[in-house]
């Protein structure tokens, strides 16, 4: 059998307590040639009863003193255990939960150490190996077909090992089965820092990467269908725009763009009409002056440009604009407009036009007509109009619009480092988005492929309380990613992400992660979190993460029977995340 170490005293609920023989305080102990390790905290026992033996982990000890009167007031202390049980070997397997208990004088045996790799991998070794238990030091093989099946969650403080962690994860997954998903499944990785444009992962030619960029012209961007960017939700996330009425003027752009897309020549015949409706108007408005001034800046030529830019505002009621001769006043006939205006506005050329062009040009058509019409308020959409004028010049550096669908690779490392803030939270929207969508269109019920979408640094993007941002736009981009989180599994997209502040992350989101490989963290808002999401974390593990050192992390979820404290194996050079601490030792040298 094994060495016997002490026998059962009491049993309160699943408290269980047991007498200790002396001897066994050893840390290490040999018996039949086998290696066994003392009892302590966090060990593991067996308890016999009949046929099974219920398998307890050691919660507490202490000593209890016992006085015998006739050895004359001899003191004797016992040495006492709290065990909690977590499961039971029955014919030679392994189940967990509580379905026995032990009884009173039960005997207590030491475990062996290939049965405690058989209570966390389930006998299954098929070598899904990210790293050891930290205290018994043995590999264990993390049940790969549960995991990547949910939703993963990674937290912990800085530098505490999480893009370790992370890409050890990857990268063991790629090793092993890169021959098996190519096909099947696709991965992006959301790259805020640039960690994983190297070698790290995969290799060529499994792995592209796209580091985009919104300072300099560099080649990467990414791709959208037509489709996809005139979409009123697209465009509404891109440009922030308000639900109640910007949302619904983008929408009439949308439309009417849709409405003409076969008619020869529609865009111009739009422009050329607007251009006479703003001088011929029955009420004329001063700011449609200034909205066609937009339109020729993006596609006018010279002679419309100086044109317009002499015509002036004169209000009153006769005339409303008078220019560039002193008598050329224009009124609701439209004499003087065909006269000055006519043949130059008949120059304009939209064949060249690319799609944010066309869109600059389409919005702002959209407003002067609505506007002059009187069924929008000026001051309520112009701002939306600045939003697209400044922003598109950032977004022209990190979007294409494409017409074919694109194929991805096995990987695609989305680096966002080199983007401006804005764009930090705007493009894994849309990417997100975009993924998720076309995955949605191609998939079978069941899931025939699965998406595997992976966020380092998600508080980036997923946290609730980024002050700086639009209420509403704010509630958009973590409903999109609430949505995949809830709806995501049933077309096999699964979330990985990795935070430092888990609190800070909308907690929807948090409560619907399924596992969790939790590094050191300290404060005490986290661990709160952890202690009210978390139902599979038990005290004693919840009670080691503010004292983890550098990529020990606890492993825990639906997919593992019980938490276990992992010491996750240090990538080879060249696959690390580039994360690494400063070695000022050799920066100061
Ligand atoms: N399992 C490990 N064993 C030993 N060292 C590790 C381990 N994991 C990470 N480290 C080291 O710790 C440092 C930080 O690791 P890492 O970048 O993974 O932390 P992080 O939690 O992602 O930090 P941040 O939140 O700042 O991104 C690195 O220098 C890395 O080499
Ligand atoms: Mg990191």
């Amino acid at each position: 059998m094994s060495i016997i170490v002490g026998e059962v005293i009491a049993i309160n609920g699943v408290k269980i307590t047991l007498k200790v023989f002396e001897e066994s305080s050893k840390d290490t102990l040999y018996y039949l040639g086998e290696k066994y390790k003392g009892v302590s905290i966090r060990e593991y026992i067996s308890i016999q009863r009949g046929f099974r033996d219920i398998i307890c982990i050691v919660e507490g000890e202490y000593l209890d003193e016992n006085k015998f009167e006739k050895d004359g007031n001899k003191t004797n202390y016992i040495r006492k255990l709290d065990a909690k049980p977590i499961g039971y070997f029955e014919h030679g397997a392994f189940n967990e939960g509580i379905k026995y208990l032990p009884m009173i004088k039960d005997s207590a045996f030491l475990l062996k150490e290939d049965k405690i790799s058989e209570i966390y991998s389930k006998g299954k070794n098929d070598g899904f190996v990210i790293g050891e238990m930290l205290k018994e030091e043995l590999p264990i093989s993390l049940p790969w077909q549960k995991l990547f099946n949910s939703h993963i969650g990674i937290f912990g403080n800085t530098g505490s090992g999480k893009s370790n962690t992370l890409a050890k994860l990857y990268t063991v997954l790629f090793e092993q089965k890169v021959d098996v998903i190519t096909d099947k499944s696709k991965f992006v990785i959301l790259d805020f820092n640039g960690e994983y444009t190297g070698e790290q992962l995969i290799g060529e030619p499994y792995k592209s990467t796209l580091k985009l960029n919104t300072y300099t012209a560099s080649e990467d961007k990414f791709p959208l269908y037509e489709a996809e960017f005139w979409n009123t939700e697209t465009l509404s996330i891109l440009f922030q725009a308000t639900a109640n009425t910007q949302r619904p003027f983008i929408n009439r752009i949308i439309s009417g763009r849709d409405r003409f897309r076969d008619v020869h020549n529609s865009l111009f015949n739009y422009i050329k009409s607007t251009f006479s409706a703003v001088f011929s108007a029955a009420s004329p408005k001063a700011e449609a002056l200034d909205l066609l001034r937009n339109i020729s800046s993006v596609l006018g030529t010279d002679e419309l440009k100086d044109t317009l830019k002499n015509i002036k505002w004169i209000g009153g009621n006769a005339h409303s604009f008078v220019g560039p001769g002193v008598n050329d006043y224009y009124n609701a006939d439209g004499v003087t407009y065909a006269r000055v205006l006519g043949d130059i506005v008949d120059q304009i050329q939209t064949n060249n036009l690319d799609n944010f062009d066309e869109l600059i040009v389409r919005a702002n058509l959209q407003l002067t007509r609505d506007f002059i019409n009187g069924y929008v308020q000026f001051e309520h959409i112009q701002p939306l109009l600045k939003r697209i004028d400044s922003s598109l010049s950032g977004l022209r550096k990190v979007i294409c619009i494409v017409e074919q669908a694109n194929n991805f690779n096995l990987l695609t490392v989305i680096s966002l480092r080199k983007c401006n803030q804005e764009m930090k939270k705007i493009l894994p929207l849309l990417i997100a988005k975009h993924f998720y969508q076309q995955h949605k269109n191609e998939v079978e019920n069941p899931p025939n492929k699965t998406m595997h979408l992976i966020i380092d640094e998600a508080h980036n993007i997923l946290s609730q309380q980024s002050s700086s941002e639009h209420e509403s736009w704010k509630d958009y981009r973590l409903e999109l990613f609430e949505e995949i989180i809830k709806e995501g599994r049933k077309f096999g997209v699964f979330i990985t992400l990795s935070s430092q502040r888990p609190a800070d992350i909308s907690s929807t989101i948090v409560s619907q992660l399924h596992n969790f490989f939790i590094h050191r963290l300290v404060n005490e808002r986290d661990l709160f979190l952890l202690d009210n999401t978390i139902s599979t974390l038990d005290a004693l593990s919840r009670s080691l993460i503010p004292n983890l050192s550098k990529g020990n992390c606890i492993a825990t979820g639906t997919s593992f029977d019980l938490p276990m404290v992992l010491q996750v194996h240090r990538l080879d050079k060249e696959k690390q995340p580039d994360s690494e601490d400063v070695d000022l030792e050799s920066l100061w040298t």
